[in-house]
């Protein structure tokens, strides 16, 4: 069971468990994850944030909830993008003037500002000229991950960002996680002395791998990114994080396609799971992963993005699995990132690092981190509670990482982080006090140009040597 199921399961328990600030036992741990004393943002006299959408797919309309939940803290009052659907659902939601949806980021960079943030969710290669075009108009921006595609073009988004003197938030989620942040504070109170070693694997689960990286949207480097950027940027960063001042020095990367491609399809498979013979017998099949769960009527994400105008009925989805990209079979794909991807690395001071990336696994977005001190050893596996073992006393001891029990339910993806960086965006924008961003555009950028380094490593089967400036 993931950190999130067990917030709801134990959200049901009374308030009366959960005052202590203690580390617990064991056993009584799971009473104490739900965090009752932060307040909702927005009791009191807050201020409201006005903000444009650029990009109002899966990503831009999550962030919309936070508008619909607290509708004192954030307004949206334009959308960009190319899709009606899209631009319905959210005129609906939001009661956003006629003149303030576009079909493209262009036609609203063109107009006066006109909001105060620009949340930009457009896809990966089309992050660097709407960043760089609202920061010149001085927008504060969330920018989703990765930055941009190149290591030059977020180094232009960092410098317009700073040069026009505006708030970057990237989407870096997994920071404002809360067992990421309970690890870093953990981390810095010494209790497992100094860190020796991290040890950090990403799990992407079997078919959620076929689903964006075999089928969908990044799959393909030249139509996105590489794995390492589109996927594990997030860890590579957090690994960042949990190192803290430390630069990386050194960094080695191997990594392949396996199993997705055409030397493996089945005999007597089709080009589409929707007739082929052999589907049964193939974990990856179409009908398995999205239309099973359509007919159980469980058409949430991935079954929500198969059909691209949106609607979301049987008819529509079996269309789109006849006609489009998710009803191909995996091995027949124009897929070309790698599936399996490890990464070593060396800190100034001789701290190092390993992460594995892993699409064939069942333990879809687990992710599980054991960090090596000189006094003791933590582990993170799936969320919280952190397990900390203490080499003085030979302890254990846990630590729960809360989460607000006003949690919306629509940003309450990734354990919960979505809400906290839109809501730390918010607030940011709101005091005008960038301090408040986990994911700011120097450690953002820190952690892109390794993730850019590591991936060289790889092309070119060699260790690459880290300068001061990442190169
Ligand atoms: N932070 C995270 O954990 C996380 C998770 C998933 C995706 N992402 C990233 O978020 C971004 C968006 O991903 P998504 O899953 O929402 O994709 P999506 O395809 O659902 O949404 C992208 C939207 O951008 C729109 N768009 C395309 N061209 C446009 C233009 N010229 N002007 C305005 N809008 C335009 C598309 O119509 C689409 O609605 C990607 O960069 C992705 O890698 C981040």
């Amino acid at each position: 069971m993931d950190f999130f199921s067990r917030v709801f399961r134990s959200s049901k328990r009374s308030k009366s468990s959960s005052s202590s600030q203690e580390p617990k036992t064991p056993n009584e741990v799971t009473n104490d994850i739900i965090d009752f004393d932060t307040p909702r943002p927005d009791v009191g006299d807050v201020k409201c944030v006005t903000v444009l959408i650029v990009g109002a797919g899966s990503r831009g309309m999550c962030y919309t909830y936070y508008a619909v939940n607290f509708p004192k803290r954030m307004k949206i009052v334009g959308v960009a993008d190319p899709r009606s659907c899209t631009r319905e659902t959210l005129k609906m939601m939001h009661h956003i003037d006629e003149d303030k949806f576009f079909d493209d980021w262009r036609e609203a960079a063109e107009l006066e500002k006109f909001a105060e943030a620009v949340i930009i969710a457009t896809p990966d290669r089309l992050h660097k000229e709407p960043a760089i075009a609202f920061a010149k108009k001085g927008y504060h921006i969330l920018l989703e991950k990765p930055m941009a595609v190149t290591p030059e073009d977020c180094c232009e988004i960092v410098n317009a960002c700073k040069e026009n003197g505006v708030i970057l938030a990237v989407g870096h989620v997994m920071r404002y996680h809360p067992v990421s942040r309970k690890t870093r504070e953990l981390l810095d109170s010494g209790v497992i002395g100094d860190i020796v070693h991290i040890q950090h694997m990403e799990p992407v689960g079997y078919w959620h791998f076929a689903h964006s990286y075999v089928r969908g949207n990044w799959r393909n480097e030249e139509e996105s990114t590489f794995s390492l950027l589109a996927k594990s940027c997030h860890d590579i960063d957090l690994i960042c994080y949990w190192m803290g001042n430390r630069r990386c020095v050194k960094v080695s990367s191997f990594g392949t396609v396996s199993h997705f491609t055409k030397e493996n399809k089945p005999e007597g498979a089709s080009s589409r799971c929707l007739d082929c013979t052999v589907e049964e017998m193939c974990p990856y099949s179409a009908q398995k992963i999205y239309l099973k769960k359509a007919q159980q009527k469980s058409f949430g994400w991935p079954v929500s993005v198969v059909c691209s105008d949106g609607v979301q009925d049987i008819e529509s989805l079996t269309h789109a699995l006849k006609t489009g990209p998710y009803g191909r079979c995996v091995y027949e794909c124009d897929n070309d990132v790698v599936s399996n991807q490890v990464v070593n690395m060396e800190f100034e001071g001789g701290q190092t690092a390993a992460f594995t990336m892993m699409a064939f696994t069942t333990d879809l977005g687990a992710r599980k981190t054991t960090i090596y001190g000189t006094k003791g050893e933590l582990r993170c596996a799936g969320g919280s509670p952190i397990e900390v073992f203490d080499f003085v006393n030979n302890k254990k001891t846990l630590y729960p990482a809360k989460i607000v029990g006003f949690m919306p339910m629509h940003l309450s993806a990734h354990g919960g982080a979505d809400y906290y960086l839109i809501n730390s965006f918010i607030s940011a924008v709101a005091d005008n006090d960038p301090s408040l961003i986990l994911s700011g555009p120097d450690d953002t950028l820190r952690s892109h140009l390794l993730v850019f380094q590591a991936e060289k490593s790889r092309r070119e089967n060699c260790v690459v040597h880290i300068d001061k400036d990442g190169q």
